[in-house]
């Protein structure tokens, strides 16, 4: 069986999105995630972008030693040289140089010839390989470009010393057909690298016309061997290829694609439950894979075949990616061994100060509910996972609201051992305490987005509720878990505005 690279970029292409931007916590939470994950290689940003980016890359760089991590620069010296440093504290660092090779990009968007953007791969190319062992070149809109130019632009990649070469369908533009065609035209005629050896040929697929998954299961047919993508499939526009999802078409038609990935299933749901908590989006119920219903067989017929063996309506089981079921696992009266042992048996390693968090957490949920459950313990685990500074702290609250009476909420919080109490009217309970914790920490934000979901089923199921809050062309996403959905929406709020604080 040939390896397939797994190649990450949920915390560059994938936060690069509107609504996914994540903070410094929780991009070294997910850094964390994605190694335990068996990731290859982890994409941690674009250091020239911002101070925020390289610092975020620098942080990743000291802490990941399982899996490379790589840094995005344009094909530009400055670009390189601010890449290499970020990623200077990195076991196994990676600069990725990238350029757009089609006309149209060349023209409208860069302003220069095709000669110009050769000399550009070339020098760039080579003064990242004096800065780090491991170069990867991308030609942006490679899939729209010329393909003798795409070639000339690869091979000038290669002679100058990258060890990869990736080709982006960066608008999700190109078919299944296409693509494989593509790659093992590229395979017959790029470079070998200096010591004789073949490249590494990798593709990057966006998914504007829902065809990502194909498009690089088809270059791996072709003959490519490395994948890039985003967990849960995040992204600008219709976002970049779900990993999860090449993964375990990889994992599951094995003798059709002879290919593998060292990806350890077993994390795959929480990552993408991660994921998902941490940009504050919810999974959809049909995505595959990881969406709520990829195992639920509601028909009748399908039921029965399942009960007599699963492999009738199941292709790939839930626990293989790391799902169990929903029974009872602690209680009120269970201990902190109790909880962490479960908490590593479903897969999470806590440090101290956060395990701490998390079973406080726990012995609330379990005054308040019946049954604590594997998801509400991966729900706190998340939360407590990639904590902020909790610079106001929820003391108490009380809201009024009905038919004939306008909502009115009365809100204390905690600030340095202060109490401080507003009370508020609003258009509904809620919205009445956001207006009083607004008033409390007068800090000028707006509200864009709140959602509220169920963690389990049941009448004590506990209430998670998301809140992104905006300050200028800053997005921070805020998450509060309780059984009671006014708390909820409250830790939710006071989550998000603690972000912008921190900022
Ligand atoms: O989509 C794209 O072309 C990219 C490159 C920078 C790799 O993200
Ligand atoms: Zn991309």
């Amino acid at each position: 069986m040939r390896k397939i690279c797994i190649f990450d970029t949920t915390l560059r292409d994938g936060e690069q999105a509107p609504g996914c931007t994540m903070n410094p916590g929780e991009k070294l939470a997910l850094a964390k995630q994605l190694e335990r994950l068996g990731v290859d290689v982890i994409e941690a940003g674009f250091p020239v972008a911002s101070p925020d980016d390289f610092a975020a890359v620098n942080e990743i760089a000291k802490i990941i030693t399982g899996s490379a991590v790589a840094a995005l620069c344009r094909a530009v010296a400055k670009d390189v040289e601010t890449a290499a440093k970020a990623l200077a504290p990195a076991k196994n660092p990676r600069l990725h140089v990238f350029i757009a090779t089609s006309d149209l990009h060349l023209r409208e968007k860069l302003g220069i010839t095709r000669e110009k953007a050769l000399e550009m791969i070339a020098e760039s190319v080579a003064l990242a390989c004096t800065l780090c062992r491991d170069v990867e070149f991308s030609a942006e809109d490679a899939t729209r470009s010329d393909r003798e130019f795409l070639l000339a632009a690869l091979n000038t990649a290669i002679d100058a010393g990258a060890a990869t070469v990736n080709v982006p369908d960066t608008v999700g533009y190109t078919t299944p057909e296409e693509m494989g065609d593509l790659i093992a035209w590229l395979k017959k005629n790029l470079h070998r690298k200096k010591d004789g050896a073949e490249v590494t040929l990798s593709v990057h697929c966006h998914n504007d016309l829902g065809m990502a998954v194909a498009n690089s299961l088809a270059a791996i047919r072709a003959g490519a061997s490395q994948v890039e993508g985003t967990i849960n499939g995040i992204g600008e526009r219709a976002g970049n290829v779900a990993l999860e999802e090449v993964i375990m078409a990889l994992d599951t038609r094995g003798p059709l694609y002879q290919a593998e990935t060292g990806i350890d299933l077993k994390q795959i749901y929480r990552t993408c439950r991660l994921v998902s908590t941490v940009i504050g989006q919810k999974i959809p119920p049909n995505k595959p894979v990881v969406g709520r219903n990829a195992f639920n067989h509601e028909a009748g017929i399908h039921q029965h075949g399942v009960l007599k063996n699963p492999l009738t309506y199941e292709i790939m089981s839930p626990e293989r990616i790391g799902i169990y079921d929903n029974d009872l696992v602690l209680g009120k009266h269970s201990g902190k061994h109790a909880f962490t042992q479960r908490v590593e048996e479903l897969g999470y390693i806590l440090p101290g100060e956060l395990l701490e968090k998390a079973f406080a957490r726990f012995l609330a949920l379990a005054d308040r509910k019946k049954t604590v459950t594997n998801k509400d313990i991966e729900a706190i685990v998340g939360a407590a996972g990639y904590s902020i500074p909790e610079t106001y702290k929820l003391h108490s609250f009380v809201v009024n609201s009905g038919t004939v009476i306008s909502a009115t909420a009365v809100v204390k919080l905690i600030r340095d051992g202060e109490e401080i109490e507003h009370v508020a009217r609003g258009d509904g309970p809620i919205d009445a305490a956001f207006k009083a914790i607004d008033r409390i920490v007068k800090v000028g934000f707006q509200l864009v987005n709140y959602s509220i979901h169920s963690v389990t089923e049941g009448e004590d199921a506990q209430g998670e509720v998301v809140v992104k809050l905006r300050q200028g062309n800053n997005t921070v996403t805020g998450r509060g878990l309780s059984t009671d959905i006014f708390e909820a929406s409250l830790k939710a709020y006071l989550n998000a505005v603690n972000k912008i604080i921190a900022q």
